[in-house]
C-alpha cells in the first residue's frame, strides 16, 4: 500500500521532563537490559533499563487505524504500519479455551457479524462486566475455532460508513497471529514493528479462571518480546495487572488513566479507596512510577473542556508526570468533529472532519511524549509540523 504521511517527526529524548535531541526516547534510563531481564519475575520497575527507540512525539494508530478499516483486524494493523505508525495498538480479551484475541472489548456484538450466525442465536445473553450490564455476545463463551468462524466489521457505521466497505473481509485476528505479522512485516522492513498491548478487564477476566496476564507474558517470551528493550508497550487501565506484568517481564508499562472522578475496577474491586484524581498527583505518579515507566491519561486530563467543549487551560498532568520519569500517552485524538474540541470543529455535519491538526497542535504544545489515534496519517504529519518549529 501507499497511503503513507508524507514526513516524520523528530527524536528526541525524553528522560522525565523531556529534552535533548538525539538518538532515541528513554524511559527511566539506568541500568542495562540484561539488569532489567534479570529483574523480570521480581521487581522489575522504573529505571530498569527501559528506553524507547520511538520518535517523539509518538504517533500510536490506535487499534491499528480505525478510522479508515474496521478496529482490530490485520487490515487495520497493515495500513497503520503503511501510514507509518510508530506503534500499533491491540486490545486483549481472551477465547473460552484461553486463547487471547484482538478486541476492544469481549462483547463482540457490534464488531462482529456474530448476531447473523443462527449457530450461535442462544450464545446470547446478559453479563454485568465492570460493573455495567451488557447484552450480547461475548468472546468467552466462544472457542477459538468458533470465534474464527465471525467475520469483523465497522464499529460506528454511523460515523464512518466508508469503512463499512470492508465489512466481512478480516477474521478476529488472535494476538500471536498479530505477533507473527510483526515479525514478518519487521524482517521484511529490517526495521522492529512496535506494538502496543492492552490487557482489557484483566480483574473480570480472572475471576472467570482466565487471567490474561500469564498467557500474554508467555507469548511475549515465545516471540522475544519480555525485554526491558523489546519493541512493545505493554498498558492496562488496572494497575494490579501492570504490577502482575511487571512481574512476569520486563517490557515496557503504562498505567492508563480514565476520566476525572472515575476509579480503576480493580481499585473497586479490591475496595482501594483512591481514585484517578488521586493518582494524578505527586504521590500517584510517584506510586505508578514504582512499577511503570509511563501513564496514557485521557486528552482531558491533559487540556479539560468547559461546558461548551471548548479546551480550557492545560493542566500540570505532563509537568507532574514527567517529574516522576513518566512519559504521557494520552488518547484518543480523531479527526471527525463529533470527537474534536468545539473550536476545532467545521461546518455542521458531526461525520465530516474539522481542523485536526489544530487539535493535534494544541495537545503537542503540552509536552506529551506521544498520541493515540484513529488517524495517524494525520497524527504524523502534525507531529512533523511540532517537530519543525
Ligand atoms: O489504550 C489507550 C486507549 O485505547 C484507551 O482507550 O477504550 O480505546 O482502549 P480504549
Ligand atoms: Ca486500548
Amino acid at each position: 500500500m501507499s497511503e503513507r504521511a508524507q514526513a516524520a517527526p523528530g527524536r528526541r529524548t525524553v528522560m522525565g521532563a523531556g529534552a535533548a535531541v538525539v538518538g532515541a526516547a528513554a524511559l527511566g534510563v539506568t541500568g542495562t537490559a540484561r539488569a532489567a531481564e534479570k529483574n523480570a519475575g521480581t521487581s522489575a520497575g522504573h529505571g530498569a533499563g527501559h528506553r524507547l527507540d520511538l520518535p517523539v512525539p509518538t504517533v500510536i494508530g490506535h487499534r491499528g487505524t480505525s478510522g479508515y478499516r474496521p478496529e482490530h483486524t490485520l487490515g487495520s494493523y497493515q495500513l497503520a504500519l503503511d501510514m507509518g505508525a510508530h506503534i500499533i495498538e491491540q486490545d486483549l480479551v481472551p477465547t473460552r479455551d484461553g486463547h487471547l484475541v484482538c478486541r476492544h472489548e469481549n462483547d463482540i456484538t457490534a464488531t462482529t457479524d456474530v448476531a447473523d450466525h443462527p449457530e450461535f442465536a442462544s450464545r446470547r445473553t446478559t453479563k454485568t462486566v465492570d460493573g455495567t450490564a451488557l447484552t450480547g455476545w461475548f468472546t468467552e463463551d466462544f472457542t477459538l475455532a468458533e470465534l474464527k468462524t465471525l467475520r469483523a466489521k465497522e464499529r460506528i457505521p454511523g460515523n464512518r460508513q466508508k469503512n463499512t466497505l470492508y465489512d466481512g473481509r478480516w477474521e478476529v485476528p488472535t494476538f500471536e497471529e498479530v505477533l507473527r505479522w510483526a515479525d514478518r512485516e519487521g524482517r521484511r522492513r529490517s526495521k522492529p514493528v512496535w506494538l502496543y498491548v492492552e490487557t482489557k478487564h484483566p480483574t473480570y477476566f480472572r475471576g472467570l479462571g482466565l487471567g490474561l496476564e500469564e498467557p500474554l507474558a508467555k507469548l511475549l517470551r515465545r516471540y522475544g518480546r519480555h525485554r526491558a528493550q523489546s519493541p512493545l508497550i505493554l498498558q492496562s487501565f488496572e494497575p494490579s495487572s501492570v504490577q502482575r506484568l511487571s512481574k512476569l517481564v520486563a517490557t515496557p508499562r503504562i498505567v492508563l488513566l480514565s476520566g476525572a472522578g472515575s476509579k480503576p475496577w480493580d481499585f473497586v474491586a479490591t475496595g482501594d479507596p483512591r481514585t484517578t484524581d488521586d493518582l494524578i498527583r505527586p504521590a500517584g505518579l510517584k506510586w505508578m512510577a514504582s512499577y511503570a515507566q509511563g501513564i496514557g491519561p485521557t486528552l482531558d486530563l491533559i487540556i479539560p473542556k468547559d461546558a461548551s467543549g471548548r479546551l480550557t487551560e492545560p493542566t500540570t498532568l505532563v509537568r507532574d508526570a514527567h517529574a516522576e520519569g513518566l512519559v504521557l500517552h494520552p488518547y484518543t485524538m480523531r479527526n471527525e468533529n463529533t470527537f474534536l474540541p468545539a473550536e476545532f470543529r467545521r461546518g455542521t455535519d458531526p461525520n465530516a472532519y474539522g481542523d485536526a491538526f489544530g487539535a493535534f497542535a494544541a495537545y503537542f504544545a503540552t509536552g506529551i511524549d506521544g498520541i493515540f489515534s484513529d488517524n495517524p496519517d494525520t497524527a504524523l504529519l502534525a507531529a512533523a509540523d511540532f517537530a519543525g518549529k
